[in-house]
């Protein structure tokens, strides 16, 4: 019986796939590209799983430039661009061009349908509009003693663990970059000290862990996911495959910490008490004067995204930067002489260093933590590149 019920939902499966599969055979099978060393996996397994990152990627820009065709998995043809032009163009026209169904999924399961990352359209639009002001020049800047006190702070771990240990040693500071960018968010983003709170850190650190451990068995199920309808999905969330589990955990501690700090920022600003300079603050602060309010759902949202959004990409960058800097002593000696000659504090204006800037755009360029995202198109249209 159980075994009747398996090969039923798994003909359906394969039905619903080639269904889909027939519906996208379009324009990109002709571009050129790769050969794909599986119907399977496609070139999938090269593009995620290569260690270092990137390098049969890079190989395939030389041979084909910008744009070129790559096969996804089960003989999906997947459009790979990484022309900035026609980058800006795709995520400029937010109307033609979609998030991927697979994106999507993970991220109204894990942070939420009113998540930024989710919402499209209008509703997109209103949320930005709302939370602009919480990303302005002036509120980032706001955050500097934070995030100076969190590097300082940072540096004294690792000079203590320096102490104890041989001075040729390798020191892995990974650990305590994001034991340090989890208390920075938490301190200049949401304004709540999360390393004091011993099981929400250790439930966090739990889904960066296995969020990173790719595999085949993950790459496989990313490619069927997009196959997936929500209401298989929502029965599919009963018995939760490990990584999804810790998703799902995460966005329950975080959800129940959310609505706690929100209504107190609610409060407090009914009360007439100045709001905190914590992003999420003036968030709350800018929605009250808004005419087009973001619901407490919606902002409740905005905090699980903003946690996860700012603090493995932030942790990673700065990790590549130090790394590329151990390598390279000579631009390590005028990157420091740059920021000694810009003076202390809050008088820098970060934009202005050119060594400091070219430097984190090749770590971005080179070693990004976001190397890709999936679009789709609503409608039959290519990017004007082709
Ligand atoms: C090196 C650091 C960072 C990188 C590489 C990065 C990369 C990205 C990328 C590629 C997206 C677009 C995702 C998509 O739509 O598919 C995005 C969106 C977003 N990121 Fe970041 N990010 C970084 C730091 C941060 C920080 C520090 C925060 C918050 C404190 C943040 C908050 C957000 C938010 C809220 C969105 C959604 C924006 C929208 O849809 O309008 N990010 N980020």
């Amino acid at each position: 019986m159980e075994n009747n019920i398996a090969i039923a939902l798994g003909a359906v499966l394969f039905a619903v796939i080639f269904a889909r599969l027939r519906k996208s055979r379009d324009l990109i099978k002709d571009i050129p590209g790769p050969p794909s060393p599986s119907w399977l996996f496609g070139n999938m397994l090269e593009i995620n799983l290569e260690v270092p990152y990137g390098g049969s990627q890079f190989q395939w820009q030389k041979t084909f430039g910008m744009l070129y065709r790559t096969k996804g998995c089960f003989g999906e043809n997947r459009l790979m661009i990484s022309d900035p032009d026609t980058l800006k163009h795709i995520l400029s026209h937010p109307a033609t061009y979609m998030k991927s169904r697979q994106q999507q999924l993970i991220n109204e399961t894990g942070l939420g349908s009113g998540s930024l990352l989710f919402v499209e359209g209008d509703a997109h639009r209103r949320i930005r509009a709302v939370m602009n002001p919480a990303f302005s020049a002036s509120s980032i800047r706001a955050l500097g003693p934070t995030l100076r006190k969190a590097a300082s702070e940072v540096s004294e771990v690792w000079e203590a663990l320096l102490d104890v240990q041989p001075s040729n040693d390798v020191l892995d500071i990974y650990p305590s970059l994001h034991n340090t960018t989890l208390q920075a968010v938490g301190e200049g983003v949401v304004g709540y000290n999360f390393q004091a709170d011993k099981d929400f850190a250790a439930r966090y650190h739990n889904l960066v862990v296995i969020a990173a451990d790719r595999s085949k068995a993950s790459v496989l199920t990313d490619g069927i996911l997009p196959y997936i309808s929500k209401p298989v999905m929502k029965m599919l969330l009963n018995f939760p495959p490990p990584a999804l589990d810790k998703l799902l955990d995460f966005k329950a501690a975080i959800g129940t910490l959310a609505k706690k700090l929100i209504k107190d920022k609610i409060d407090a600003l009914e009360l007439g008490v100045e709001p905190e300079k914590d992003l999420i603050s003036v968030l709350v602060d800018s929605n009250s004067q808004s005419t087009s309010k973001m619901t407490f759902e919606e902002i409740k949202d905005q905090f699980a995204t903003i946690t996860l959004a700012g603090e493995d990409t932030t942790a990673n960058t700065v990790a590549w930067s130090l790394y590329e800097l151990a390598k390279n002593p000579d631009l390590q000696r005028k990157l420091r002489t740059e920021l000694d000659e810009a003076g202390p504090g809050d008088a820098v204006d970060y934009d202005q260093l050119p060594i400091l800037n070219a430097l984190l755009k090749e770590i971005l360029r080179l070693y990004s933590t976001v190397p890709q995202t999936g679009a789709g198109r609503r409608e039959r249209q290519c990017p004007p590149a082709l």
